[in-house]
């Protein structure tokens, strides 16, 4: 049978570290015929690497949606830049893993949404998180009712010093905002997902721009390097409540630097009628069993080397992503994220921002 013919728009960070080394895991099913970055020598250095023989190299992202053997596109550029690309893919008869954030804005989000349907193809967006072994198997014990009503959540995305110093990520023309839509986008996708919740009722929001644009080089203490204060343009930290429609509610806290010891990102905390869970260390299950407090940790570790099992075992998060959004475009089952679910998850972080400008309770 011949290869799933893949296009990639955006060869830089997370082209390298996440999708190219999951379609190499897949390459018995996929191979990538097209590289596209407005910087050529990194398409150049992608194709060399990972392209298949006499894979291409454009500068223009037209110019590799012009090839009608590509059938799939991942979209791997800034944030502000996924609604035009990933639209121009699907009305090109692309299917597309886009990034996250879905999009900068829920207006942006939309058009996506549209351009799905109107394509008839698969749209999925990179949330890896849900791929890995902890939040798969507390999303099969969300689902089985073991936490029964989930009606208290926590999306925790924070860090002390961790401002990304590579890319345009401090740049709000580009990215649309700072670690709320960077990292707090991942835990707040994790929390829906568990609780499989998608109706927010109002969200209330603070966002805080303390350290970014004043710590200057020296006096940083940054894990990822010097930022510059003088180009730093987004929040340095976020926080939201969001009531669900049926009551519920997400306590959201993002931050790339806050003078805390509390730091974790990419993890929820659920409460629930029957039990509770976190994953801060491992993941954790809280409930009562003959009148004691308990915690379960299940042993949620990945086997070293080994790319999946069969079944949820799955095991690099980003094989396993990329695996169902091919399955799906073979017409077996659904991707990972369904591209309505990160709708909104623009919605809410968006309603956050909207709330920190205006000091107002935001309604949908
Ligand atoms: N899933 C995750 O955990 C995760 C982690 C990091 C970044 N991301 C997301 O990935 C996206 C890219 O982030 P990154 O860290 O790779 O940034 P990056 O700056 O390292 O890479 C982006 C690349 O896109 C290229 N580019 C920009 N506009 C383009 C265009 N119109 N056409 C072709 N190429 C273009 C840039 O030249 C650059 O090489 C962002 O949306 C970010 O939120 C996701």
């Amino acid at each position: 049978m011949s290869k799933i013919k893949v296009g990639i728009i955006g060869c830089g960070g997370i082209a390298n570290q996440k999708h190219l080394p999951a379609l190499k895991s897949l390459s018995d099913r996929v191979e990538i015929v097209a590289f596209c970055d407005i910087i050529p020598e990194r398409a150049e250095k992608a194709c060399k690497e990972y392209g298949a023989e006499g894979a291409k190299v454009f500068t223009d992202y037209h110019d590799l949606l012009a090839m009608d053997e590509i059938v799939s596109v991942h979209v791997l550029t800034p944030n502000v830049s996924h609604c035009e690309l990933t639209c121009a893919a699907l009305d090109a008869g692309k299917n597309v893993l886009c990034e996250k954030p879905m999009a900068a804005t829920p207006a942006d989000a939309q058009k996506m949404l549209d351009a799905q349907k109107r394509s008839g193809k698969i749209l999925t967006i990179g949330y890896q998180n849900r791929c890995r072994q902890d939040s798969l198997t507390l999303k099969a014990m969300c689902d089985n009712g073991d936490l029964g009503e989930i009606y208290y959540a926590k999306a925790h995305a924070i860090r002390r010093r961790g401002v990304p110093t590579w890319g345009v990520f401090p740049d709000k023309s580009k990215q649309g905002g700072g670690p709320l839509i960077d990292i707090g986008t991942h835990s707040l996708d994790l929390t829906l997902w568990m609780m499989n919740n998608y109706k927010p009722k109002s969200v209330m929001g603070a966002s805080f721009e303390k350290l970014g644009r004043t710590l200057q080089p020296g006096n940083q203490g940054n894990t990822m390097g010097v930022w510059d204060p003088e180009t730093y343009e987004v929040e340095d930290s976020a926080f939201g409540f969001v009531t669900m429609e049926n009551g519920a509610v997400i306590v959201i806290e993002a931050s790339w630097a806050l003078n805390t010891l509390d730091i974790s990102e990419a993890l929820t905390e659920l409460c629930g009628t029957k039990a509770g869970a976190d994953m801060k260390d491992g993941l954790r299950i809280n409930t009562v069993l003959y009148d004691k407090l308990t915690t379960i940790k299940p042993d949620c570790r990945t086997p070293k080397g080994v790319d999946f099992f069969e079944g949820f075992g799955a095991l690099r998060p980003e094989v396993y992503e990329a695996k169902r959004y091919y399955d799906a475009i073979e017409g077996k089952g659904e991707p990972v994220v369904k591209p309505e679910e990160a709708f909104v998850v623009t919605q809410i972080l968006d309603a956050v921002y909207q709330s920190a400008k205006t000091g107002k309770l935001i309604e949908f």
